[in-house]
């Protein structure tokens, strides 16, 4: 337990064994914002008993000091900050450099962190003849596990992740490359040439013109745009112990090269239940058609049946509002303003589709609301990415994130290995039987 931990444990928990006089008092951790945390870790010792949480729903994994979430009153925090503030006054480079040292930077240390970030957009060029073993019908998000993972290959025999320097240089290498992997699978899925990444641009800028831009042509940037690409970014930047953090930090609990702990973090978030949910709602909306028929299919989705849910709305953690979504909702109605864009029948019938929800009850008593992916897919749709891309592009502002998890997990000295236990429910001890007796 680290000293933080030891110092908050003033109150504490008594567990008792039915049925025996056996019980164990168990300290109860406080952090700085949030309900405390019971500290099981003796409880086996003592008990003999294990917990039984699947889906981590009431478990804190590790202690971190990066984001927070208080999903009753819709707070997310990096660092302290609240997002709507850094969504409204930062960029993505300065909130990378929040995420990763805890503080904002000052003058000097932005301008070295951009320029160091800068110094590590291009990949091996080796990296290329990666793309072509995929076939060019790929998703993305399979191109962008494949070649993040095969990073591990060009930085792994000299990579000490104990020493903070190579930490460090580990950490540009992945916030400034994986947009670089992302926009060349979305380039090779097209057909179009790769476009080397322009280290004049900003972040968010470079990004849309290596997806954009191609070599016959000016590449003009949409300021707007620009922004509005920042600002996704900023807002999907960390999120807490998610699915694909969980995994990024149970694959680096294991010593991993980073390499291939942020390409385990990219499966993860792929599945439509996390990161691939923006996917789902465009195709959601797509499949829906018109206004006429949304009733029709939010009786769908309320028949337990048919298996059917309501893509981008619901949270594990928010049961009130995702305070994403609310920045989300508005910075799409400036995007769609700024392209000219005054009927998008997709915009109407997500506004539709969140009126009905909000006001029906089986939304209500869940507490479903939208989450930040219910409105970005329509964003991004507007600005001409690709559905398939979109993903993609979470895992691009992600990684920041993941990267920050992974340099918390690995320098804190109370980490070990991560390993749940279970219930076992399968055949008690039986002997082999020879294969000509079974029946
Ligand atoms: N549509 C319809 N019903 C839902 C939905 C939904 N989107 N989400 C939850 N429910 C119901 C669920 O069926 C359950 O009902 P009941 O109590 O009758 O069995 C109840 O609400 C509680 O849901 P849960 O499955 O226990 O909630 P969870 O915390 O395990 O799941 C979730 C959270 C985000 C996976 C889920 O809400 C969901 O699948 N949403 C749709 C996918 C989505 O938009 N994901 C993006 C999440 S935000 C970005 C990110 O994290 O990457």
């Amino acid at each position: 337990m680290s000293s933080t931990a030891k110092e908050a444990a003033k109150a504490s928990v008594t567990v008792t064994l039915d049925g025996t006089n056996r019980s164990t008092t168990l300290p109860l951790l406080t952090g700085t914002l949030g309900p405390a945390v019971a500290d099981i870790r003796k409880l086996y010792g003592d008990l003999g008993v294990f917990t039984f949480d699947p889906g981590y729903g009431a478990t804190a994994s590790c202690e971190s000091k990066i984001t927070y979430i208080d999903g009753d009153a819709g707070i997310l925090l990096y660092r302290g900050y609240p997002i709507e503030q850094l969504a409204e006054k930062s960029d993505f480079i300065e909130v990378a450099y929040l995420l990763l040292e805890g503080e904002l930077p000052t003058g000097t240390q932005l301008a070295d962190f951009r320029k160091n970030v800068t110094n590590h957009t291009m990949v091996h060029e080796q990296l290329r003849r990666f793309f072509d073993g995929f076939r060019r019908d790929a998703h993305p998000m399979a191109i962008l596990c494949g070649v993040v993972g095969a990073l591990a290959a060009f930085y792994h025999d000299n990579l000490d992740i104990n020493d903070p320097r190579q930490r460090e240089i580990a950490a540009f290498r992945l916030i400034a490359k994986v947009p670089t992997i992302a926009a060349w699978a979305y380039k090779y899925s097209i057909g179009q040439p790769f476009m080397y990444p322009r280290n004049d641009l900003s972040y968010a800028e470079n990004f849309l013109y290596m997806l954009n831009a191609v070599p016959a042509e000016p590449y003009v940037n949409n300021p707007i745009l620009s922004r509005a690409m920042d600002r996704i970014l900023v807002l999907h930047a960390d999120h807490e112990q998610n699915a694909s953090t969980s995994t990024v930090r149970l694959a680096g609990s294991t010593g991993a090269n980073p390499f291939a702990c942020i390409a385990a973090g990219i499966a993860a978030l792929w599945g439509p239940a996390h990161g691939g949910a923006n996917e789902a709602v465009l195709k959601m909306l797509a499949e829906i058609g018109t206004k006429e028929n949304i009733p029709q299919f939010i009786k769908e989705v309320k028949d337990k049946n048919s298996h059917t849910k309501l893509m981008g709305f619901g949270h594990r953690v928010y049961k009130n509002f995702d305070p994403r979504a609310t920045i989300m909702k508005d910075t799409c109605h400036e995007v769609l303003a700024e392209l000219g864009i005054k009927d998008s029948p997709l915009l109407d019938m997500a506004m539709e589709m969140e009126r009905i929800a909000l006001t029906d009850d089986y939304f209500i008593q869940r507490k479903l609301y939208p989450n930040v992916d219910f409105y970005s897919g329509i964003i991004l749709k507007a600005m001409g990415i690709p559905t398939h891309m979109f993903t993609v592009l979470f895992a691009v502002a992600r990684t920041v994130g993941w990267v920050s998890q992974w340099k918390e997990l690995i320098e804190d000295p109370a980490q070990r290995i991560g390993r749940p236990r279970q219930i076992y429910r399968g055949a008690g001890t039986r002997d082999y039987v020879a294969v000509d007796r079974r029946s």
